[in-house]
């Protein structure tokens, strides 16, 4: 593997890759049950539907679809289209067939893409031109419905599906996804400049498309009955951001040299837990959005076996709101695991809520910035985490300093 690339201009700085991951922008999982997982991730952690097979225009080759039922759910808790993906397990069984390398399906994992946000379009050609020179498999590239956002997917040394995009369509105060009818959808390298988004629109209404047509999700089921610091919602939370993603990896110094060397990531800090090593890397200023365990410690913490996937974090608007969340959860019948805090440094109050399928969602409220110096802050200095949650805790000096949820909270 080559480990000094040449350096690239990005937006006119020098990186050394030709794009630099902003940030986590979503996660898929596939799942053997959609109509139970889709009950539990939106019925219960409030994410929201924002479109349905019925209304999308996946954009891939046509022999790479034929016979394959694409179900899925694209949901969302925020402004991005969407934030996180549900798939029955059929389909990647089906795609594997059709497009995934031999070597690659070893993998044997839930994880359906890990999605990472670059800076611009650019971003995303360039980097697809050097996952091609680096020798990092590709799966494919272009645009689809939904989302309309443009994309590269690539593999990592364990086929995890690694997506770079730009672009990721909004949803205003209406809720509503753009109309199939807009779909500019591309299954091959785009050619660069594309037209705005907004000339789309204008192409679309001189075009007589009903703009106003797209997939709007149903009004929630549950009473808004909570007092959410003064709003009233129908859990006593809401997910703010999703990630950090924690990752079984066969061979640790590997996927670590592929995650810095070819994705651009820092690794932030190290922890060993008896006796493995734990790495935990960065694309921004929180703490990891990424965690790398060795596969070995998999049985150590009793987790799902046949999953690389440990636990995908969300984080809700504030500890009182987690402690709400865990709360609530518990009522519902949800599982929470304790996993020790070693395993999520960065982050202190924390809850391992099991979905019906085994898979563990960290819910947290916090998550540690990183400065300009790039030094976590040492332990000794972090907050000692309390087996009775209080009830309120002193400030730190990074608290609430995280990605700022824009809206209302629901
Ligand atoms: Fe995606």
């Amino acid at each position: 593997m080559q480990t000094q690339p040449a350096p690239y201009n990005v937006g006119g700085v020098l990186l050394p890759q030709p794009f630099k991951i902003r940030r986590l922008g979503h996660f898929g999982l596939h799942v053997k049950d959609l109509h139970r997982a889709v009950a539990f991730y939106c019925g219960l952690l409030g994410f929201r539907i924002c479109d349905t097979p019925e209304n999308l225009t996946l954009v891939m080759p046509p022999e790479a679809l034929e016979g394959v039922s694409v179900g899925g759910y694209w949901l969302h808790h925020g402004t991005d289209h969407h934030s996180f993906a549900l798939f029955e397990e059929g389909l990647m069984e089906n795609l594997k067939r059709l497009d995934v390398p031999r070597e690659r399906r070893r993998g044997q994992t839930t994880a359906n893409q890990i999605s990472w946000q670059v800076g611009s379009l650019a971003e995303v050609v360039n980097g697809h031109r050097y996952f091609q020179e680096t020798e990092v498999p590709i799966r494919r590239v272009g645009r689809d419905m939904p989302g309309s956002n443009w994309h590269v997917y690539s593999f990592d040394p364990d086929g995890h599906v690694n997506e770079l995009f730009y672009g990721m369509e909004q949803l205003g105060w209406q809720r509503r996804s753009k109309p199939a009818a807009m779909c500019r959808g591309l299954s091959e390298v785009p050619s660069i400049p594309q037209i705005s988004e907004e000339t789309e629109l204008q192409q679309a209404e001189e075009q007589g498309v009903d703009v106003s047509a797209g997939y709007r999700s149903r009004d929630d089921a549950l009473p808004a009955k909570y007092d959410v610091e003064g709003v009233l919602l129908p859990r006593p939370f809401k997910v703010t951001k999703v990630g950090p993603v924690h990752l079984f990896v066969p061979d640790v110094d590997r996927s670590v040299r592929f995650y810095t060397d070819r994705m651009g990531f820092k690794a932030t800090e190290e922890a060993e837990y008896r006796g493995h090593r734990v790495v935990f890397l960065r694309c921004g200023t929180e703490h990891h959005s990424l965690g790398l365990f060795p596969r070995a410690l998999q049985r150590e913490l009793a987790t799902r076996p046949d999953t690389t996937v440990l636990a995908f974090g969300l984080e809700v608007g504030s500890y009182q709101q987690l402690r709400g969340a865990v709360s609530f959860l518990k009522e519902n019948g949800v599982a929470i695991k304790e996993l020790p805090a070693e395993l999520h440094p960065g982050i202190d109050y924390a809850a391992y809520a099991q979905d019906p399928e085994g898979h563990l969602l960290l819910l947290y409220y916090y998550m540690e910035q990183v400065g300009w110096n790039g030094q976590p802050r040492p332990s000794a200095l972090r907050r000692p985490v309390l087996t009775q949650w209080p009830e309120a805790l002193e400030p730190l000096s990074d608290t609430y300093a995280d990605q700022t949820f824009q809206g209302p909270l629901g």
